[in-house]
């Protein structure tokens, strides 16, 4: 396997600016970005089984494919059980985005995920690793309690119904993950439509591996705001020029495919969406899973793509302009991202 990650970026565009560039990560899961040390030890601590092979001190997860990582990310989630695990967590993944020009990020966390734990705890733990991050590096980030779709329509409800009983401006939207085989958006109205009446923002994960009528549905049935992936809609010539006309952000990711570093970033439908005219942003989803963090993606896309400065400065903005911060919060950022863009443009 030979990844233009480790042969070095051939694009024109220094990794110096890329690293430096201001990113806004939209689809990122919290418990795929738990390092291994830290899973293996918040695993021994609650007598969680996370196969040795698996997570491997000081090196990455292992895992032959989807399937399999999201059963490793399944124990992994397990494994953060108290509301300090939630802190831990948060801020080591902040604090490591920040370190490749992370500015703002949404962390989906799914709350199901963790029956030992109430959804205000998890929030406390979550909400205290972001505000140490936001103090110590000036990370921005908020976060989207996404709904474990294997579990069904009826605890989705529940899990929104409980979300609302705890609002707190730092809780954008909702989203839908988990195996896209095990649940399809139809099942999930409800759930969206009582989020939509509270004022939440909407996304959720189709098109990953399923097929264009998934996607159709988080459109047409749950009112997205966002689309998670979505690659199966360039199947589809209509709904894919559909998605181009709206501009609907769609948070793709670049090394999806698992594992990563054994298979080229997703090329072929990146590009075909650049070439739809689709509103896509670059985002890592389970970097410490995966292996890439948010940079790694830029670097491989910028090299794959052949970005040139006014390319690589859409994707920033266009990141920040998917999100689901407020209003204020968007303004500030931008303007932040504006004037960091120009400064950092003699590094290029
Ligand atoms: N949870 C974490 N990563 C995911 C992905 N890529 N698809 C669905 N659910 C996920
Ligand atoms: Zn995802």
């Amino acid at each position: 396997m030979n990844t233009s990650l480790e042969t070095g970026p051939t694009t024109g565009l220094s990794k110096e600016y890329l690293l430096a560039l201001p990113k806004a990560e939209l689809h990122c899961h919290l418990g795929g970005c738990v390092p291994t040390e830290m899973a293996a030890r918040l695993a021994k601590s609650h007598g969680v089984e996370i196969p040795e092979s698996a997570v491997r001190h000081g090196g990455r997860y292992r895992f032959a494919n989807f399937d399999e990582g999201l059963i490793v990310l399944n124990a992994v989630t397990s494994s953060m059980q108290t509301a300090r695990d939630f802190e831990e967590v948060t801020y080591e993944s902040l604090k490591v985005a920040a370190s490749g020009g992370v500015r703002y990020r949404e962390h989906y966390f799914d709350p199901q995920n963790h029956p030992k734990l109430s959804y205000p705890e998890m929030l406390k733990g979550i909400l205290a690793g972001a505000q140490a991050a936001e103090d110590e590096v000036g990370v921005v980030s908020r976060i989207v309690p996404a709904i474990n779709r294997e579990l069904g329509g009826e605890a989705a409800v529940e899990l929104v119904r409980e979300i609302i009983r705890h609002p707190h401006e730092y809780v954008v939207g909702i989203g839908l993950d988990s195996d896209e085989k095990a649940g399809r958006p139809s099942e999930f109205v409800a759930a969206y439509d009582l989020a939509r009446e509270a004022g939440l923002k909407l996304s959720a994960h189709a098109g990953e591996h399923g097929n264009p009528d998934e996607v159709e549905e988080a459109l047409d049935l749950l009112k997205v705001d966002r689309l998670d992936h979505g690659y199966a809609a360039l199947e589809d010539a209509e709904l894919s020029s559909r998605l181009a006309a709206s501009q609907l952000p769609v948070a793709a990711c670049w090394f999806v495919d698992y594992p990563a570093w054994e298979v080229p970033g997703r090329i072929r439908d990146h590009k075909a969406m650049a070439a739809a005219g689709w509103n896509f942003t670059i985002n890592s989803d389970d970097p410490a899973l995966i292996g890439p963090e948010l940079h790694d993606c830029y670097f491989d896309a910028a090299t794959q793509m052949g970005w040139t400065v006014d390319d690589a400065e859409r994707y920033s903005l266009a990141g920040l302009e998917g999100s689901f911060a407020d209003s204020p919060t968007k303004d500030r950022l931008r303007a932040e991202f504006e004037a960091e863009l120009e400064r950092i443009r003699p590094l290029a």
